[in-house]
């Protein structure tokens, strides 16, 4: 006999779980993978970047840009930090309120286990989940026998590295029960490029530089990256999450720095110097080199004339390109979209018109920023839902 059932032993469902338990509430924790928290393992490059000092509900994406802020304000970074020191697990913070593990992410999984443990939560793996019903209860079949009981949690995430089990199942499953679900989407997510664009960018790959990336309103002063099929690197990453197919994304290559002025007092400076020399001290080597024979001619920088060196450091302060796509799920650290938040209630993640059903953590239309924050929405959802299970 379960209180509730939880499908998913990723962040929020063993959160949820652990929460639930102990409140003294007996919960079944099924995952169809062979071990639980698989995205915690790998995620902060194996160190867990598991919250974010600077958590705040506008570095959340979703329909309702409001929903997200009753969870994260009942469950805070702080609450999570505190249970990381309870459990002695050293962190330092590495940059942006960032905070990562000194360690291992294995010891946040640890952590978890552990509370889960303390809950009596009753963890088992490797359970394919055939079909899901309602009757007087919730009807779990798997390839292991059916499970039932008066609440269920979808805690399956979003698709985003099915190569780790990732499944689009939640979204099955509300459908069901007739939750809308706003079209999922890849997020935090490398973007690709066509045509000139591409033939630019394919032999920078591996080039790295500090940048601003705007899409919209929306813009991220972090690194950028280089790749064989186009950017990357996190502002590349944060800005995906606010992209549409068409739009434009907008790069300064050179933050917080008046290009022209720079540019102009090269030439006062060093009449005799090529512009490729000039623009190598500001950009990394390799970019100066592709960039400037595209706009600029090979002569002495006294022979430009300004208005060409104005025009390139137009360019450089507002590079427009439009990508053609991004890498998708395959590479996507997250998943835009999700279980519409207008079914759920913000304050404990059940849907308003099935009693005894939640969803948690990425399922739901709820996307972070880079940086710890989707890992937070996982902790503060699935506590909120584990207060009331
Ligand atoms: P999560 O995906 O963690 O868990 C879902 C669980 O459901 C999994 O255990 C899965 O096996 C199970 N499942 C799926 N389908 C099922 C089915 N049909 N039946 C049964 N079980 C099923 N975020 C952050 O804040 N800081 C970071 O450092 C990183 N780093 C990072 C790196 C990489 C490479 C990725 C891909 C992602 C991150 N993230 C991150 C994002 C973060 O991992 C993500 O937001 C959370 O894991 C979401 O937690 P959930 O519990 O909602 O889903």
């Amino acid at each position: 006999m379960f209180d509730a059932i939880i499908l998913g032993a990723g962040a929020a469902g063993l959160m949820a779980a652990a929460t639930a338990g102990q409140r003294g509430r007996r919960v079944l924790l099924l995952d169809h993978a062979p071990e639980p928290g698989r995205k915690i393992l790998i995620s902060g490059g194996g160190r867990c970047n598991f919250t974010n000092l600077q958590c705040a509900p506008d570095r959340f994406l979703s329909a309702n840009r409001h929903f997200a802020r009753s969870a994260l304000a009942r469950y805070t970074q702080q609450d999570f930090i505190a249970l990381v020191r309870r459990h002695g697990i050293a962190f330092h913070e590495k940059t942006l309120g960032q905070l990562f593990c000194d360690g291992s992410a294995r010891q946040i999984l640890a952590m978890l286990l552990a509370e889960a443990r303390a809950g009596g939560v009753d963890l088992r793996l490797g359970h394919r989940v055939t079909a899901v019903t309602r009757s007087a209860r919730f009807r779990v079949e798997t390839d292991h026998g059916a499970f039932e009981a008066p609440a269920l949690v979808l805690a399956t995430g979003g698709p985003s590295i099915p190569k780790l089990g990732a499944t689009g199942f939640a979204y099955e499953v509300a459908r069901q029960f007739g939750l809308p679900v706003v079209p999922p989407r890849p997020a935090l997510v490398p973007l690709t490029f066509e045509g000139e664009a591409l033939a630019l960018m394919r032999p920078l790959s591996g080039v790295a530089l500090e940048c601003i990336a705007r899409i919209g309103r929306a813009s991220f002063r972090e690194a950028m990256l280089f790749t064989h099929r186009g950017l990357s690197g996190p502002a590349i990453l944060q800005a995906s999450s606010y992209w549409s197919p068409g739009e434009a994304l907008s790069l300064d290559l050179l933050p917080g720095q008046d290009a022209a002025a720079r540019l102009r007092e090269g030439k006062r400076t060093r009449p005799r110097a090529e512009p490729r020399t000039l623009l190598a001290e500001l950009l990394p080597q390799r970019l100066a080199a592709a960039l400037t024979p595209l706009h600029l001619p090979p002569k002495p920088l006294a022979e430009v004339p300004d208005r060409a060196l104005d025009a390139l450091a137009a360019l450089l302060k507002a590079w427009r390109l439009t990508p053609a796509g991004t890498e998708g799920y395959a590479k996507a650290e997250v998943t835009g979209g999700g279980i519409d938040t207008a079914a759920l209630s913000s304050r404990d993640m059940q849907a308003k018109s099935v009693p005894g059903l939640f969803a948690v953590g990425e399922a739901v239309d709820v996307t972070g920023w880079l940086g710890g924050y989707n890992f937070q929405w996982a902790w503060s959802s699935g506590w909120a839902a584990g207060q009331v299970l």
